[in-house]
């Protein structure tokens, strides 16, 4: 069998795992789910998110696929866990799953790049919406999101995935800075800055059991955690990488990736006076433009700023979903020795056909996602975090330190991880479980709604 791809450079890994990291969820969903709870106060809750629980977990997937060095299922058996290897399954299933409606979401947002350039995306956005997030339309913008997907991963770690984040993080940094810039110059654009930056402490306070949820579920959502994927990543790994500094590094940069979209989306929004409020797959692609079609200098400068705008999350949304595929195909690879682009081709095709439903009735879509983000990511997330936390123990305290020169961090970092983070994640499951079957009214249902 054919050695075993590496990353050409540190930094390549570092780029790759900041491009899964930065994807729809930063530019899309973050924005809104900070206006939705509170604006600068939910920001506070959620960097200590990051901190005291996102942290401390991709840590431990860091952990796992290091020192495995292989896939994420098979890499149970080489920790000489053999069977602890559905804790990987877990997470490459919900990969999988989550990919089939990240997919959907992505090809709007490739429509919405040519809906710019003739600007009919910003002459009536919300029939413009309605028209292309279902039926047909939607289920092609699907499949040529997830060819472009299947095609970086096909080419590899070193010449596709690391290649191609390489020219996407840089990229999405520097248009994101542009667009904040721009933003900065709209009138009312203070608005959005103090809505967004200044703390109103009572919005927590009053909205406690919701606003903490729904930070501590994004933050490990924005940090791919949960689906294998950072497992994966690490195992393409060398022993002399520092990975408390590359899980560093990486949480930073995500959050600093975060709040500049903030930056952009907030001043735009509230410039034109748009409603920050009102969630959903339907927000960014409604709300946006809306704002997009009123900026002051006209049409032209409108459909200038939508084509940047829905480039950034294009670009974040592939180097996401390429890590979801990367997650899969590495276990075919790995464990079967099948050949990378017969394997990402086909379970490329496997994703496609899981989400026509998805990008068939949004409905569908809505679906998909609570049953990914509220139930397999915190379960798998809590699967990691046991097995590193009680199961691996000292080997973890050992690979953590392996490369790096902090000596009692580890232990800390261990003892940290099996009490404080555990408890956590069992509150965040259970709450999830609690909203997902008993209350029907304000929560997910367990049945899908098409089929109710
Ligand atoms: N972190 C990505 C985002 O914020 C989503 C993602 C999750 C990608 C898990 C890969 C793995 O959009």
């Amino acid at each position: 069998m054919a050695e075993r791809e590496t990353w050409a450079t540190r930094l390549g890994f570092l780029l790759a795992a900041i491009g899964s990291a930065v994807g729809l969820g930063n530019i899309w969903r973050f924005p809104f789910i900070t206006s939705e709870n509170g604006g600068a106060a939910f920001l506070v809750v959620y960097l200590l998110a990051v901190l005291v629980i996102g942290l401390p977990a991709i840590l431990a997937e860091f952990v796992i696929g290091r020192r495995a060095n292989t896939s994420a299922i098979g890499a149970f058996r080489k920790l000489g866990r053999p069977g602890w290897w559905f804790v990987g399954a877990v997470g490459v299933i919900a990969a999988f799953w989550t990919l089939s409606y990240y997919s959907v979401i992505g090809g709007w947002v490739l429509r919405y790049i040519g809906g710019s350039v003739t600007g009919n995306a910003l002459a009536a956005p919300e029939g413009y919406f309605g028209a292309i997030s279902v039926g047909l339309s939607s289920i092609g913008t699907h499949a040529v999101f997830m060819l472009i997907t299947i095609g970086i991963v096909a080419l590899g770690i070193e010449d596709g995935i690391e290649l191609a984040t390489k020219v996407m993080v840089p990229a999405v940094v520097v248009m994101l800075v542009g667009l904040a810039v721009f933003a900065a110059t709209l009138p009312g654009a203070s608005e959005g800055y103090a809505f967004f930056l200044d703390p109103d402490f009572d919005v927590i306070v009053s909205n406690f059991g919701s606003v903490l949820p729904a930070a501590f579920g994004q933050a490990l959502f924005s940090l791919s955690l949960g689906f294998s994927v950072m497992i994966t990543y690490a195992s393409y790994l060398g022993e002399d990488d520092s990975l408390p500094v590359d899980g560093f590094s990486i949480a930073v940069s995500n959050t600093a990736i975060g709040v500049l979209a903030g930056l952009v989306v907030l001043p735009l929004l509230f410039a034109q006076g748009i409603e920050a409020g009102g969630g959903g797959p339907g927000a960014v692609f409604v709300a946006i433009p809306t704002a997009l079609a009123e900026l002051p200098g006209g049409e032209l400068v409108g459909q200038a700023v939508g084509i940047v705008f829905f480039g950034v999350i294009l670009i974040a949304a592939l180097s996401s979903a390429i890590s979801l595929l990367e997650a899969a195909v590495a276990f075919l690879v790995d464990n079967y020795g099948f050949s990378r682009l017969p394997t990402a081709a086909g379970l490329g095709a496997v994703v496609f056909a899981l989400g026509i439903p998805s990008a068939y009735d949004t409905a569908w879509l809505n679906w998909f996602d609570g049953i990914g983000v509220t139930l397999l990511l915190p379960l798998a997330v809590l699967l990691v975090v046991l097995f590193v936390g009680w199961v691996l123990g000292r080997d973890a305290i050992d690979e953590l330190r392996t490369g790096s020169t902090s000596g009692s961090l580890a232990s800390i970092w261990l003892w940290w991880l099996r009490t404080v983070v555990l408890a956590v994640v069992v509150i965040v499951v259970a709450l999830n479980l609690w909203d997902l079957f008993a209350t029907p009214d304000t929560g997910y249902y367990f049945i899908p709604s098409p089929l109710r």
